[in-house]
């Protein structure tokens, strides 16, 4: 008997399931999401990146961030690190492309690390040399993102203000972000994935937690 028809039908049979599954089935499900707006606070959520910050998601993919960092909070140990303050969903990458979520934990996830750490300085700082604000890290070191020259007549306003030890033995000298660094930086801080949404609420606080943290405040002025 010729076999020929049923082999045909079956490649075809098997790579067309896989198309749907593969490819059709995720773009129903998730291709027509659309930023939503946040009940408590009346924003739309995800905003678009600012161009500068999108120019850094370029500088951290060119310097391939994502060998050592995840973008992807999961639910449970991830929280409980401090990594973010919900479970990371679709929704929070409809404009990243290609979304960056990294698959190696060397260093911590930065899914949320705009709300984390907010001081553009730190961040300069720890990309110029991780050390100087990280005890024993094994961030590499990303200076190329800088220069470092003679300060001239007038000081540049961009400088990189250093911990004192460092400052001095610098003296004299400053070190400048490139353009690079501060649009890396500008990424970094639009990194933000706790807006609770309807799919991913964020957990209920703790019920001791008011408690502890409104203790201090009402004693202090019954101290002085
Ligand atoms: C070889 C692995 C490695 C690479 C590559 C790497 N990092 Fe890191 N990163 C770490 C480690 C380890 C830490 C934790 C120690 C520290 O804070 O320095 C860290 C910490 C951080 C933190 C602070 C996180 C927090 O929760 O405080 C930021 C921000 C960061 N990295 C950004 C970057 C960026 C941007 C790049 C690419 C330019 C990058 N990293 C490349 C390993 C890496």
């Amino acid at each position: 008997m010729n076999q020929a028809p049923l082999l045909v039908f079956g490649i075809f049979a098997a790579l067309s399931t896989s198309w749907f599954g593969l490819v059709v089935w995720p773009q129903i499900q998730l291709g027509a999401l659309k930023p939503v707006e946040i009940e408590e606070t009346g924003q739309i959520y995800p905003s678009a990146r600012s161009g500068l910050a999108q120019q850094g998601a370029d500088v951290y993919r060119a310097n391939n961030c994502a060998a050592c960092h995840t973008q992807q909070v999961r639910p449970g140990t991830d929280i409980a690190r401090g990594w973010g303050a919900r479970r990371t969903v679709a929704q929070d990458y409809i404009f990243d492309s290609p979304v960056m979520l990294g698959s190696s934990r060397i260093g911590p996830d930065l899914a949320n690390i705009g709300a984390r750490q907010i001081d553009d300085n730190w961040h300069l700082v720890h990309l110029y040399k991780p050390r100087l604000v990280a005890e024993k890290s094994v961030m590499p070191s990303y200076r190329f993102l800088f220069t470092k020259g003679a300060i001239g007549a007038k000081p540049s306003p961009n400088a990189l203000k250093l911990p004192p030890e460092e400052a001095q033995r610098f003296a004299g000298h400053e070190i400048v972000p490139k353009a690079d660094a501060l649009a890396l930086v500008a990424y970094l801080r639009s990194l933000r994935s706790d807006a609770p949404l309807f799919e991913a609420p964020l957990p209920a606080k703790p019920k001791t937690k008011p408690a502890t943290l409104s203790a201090p405040t009402t004693n202090s002025p019954a101290k002085k």
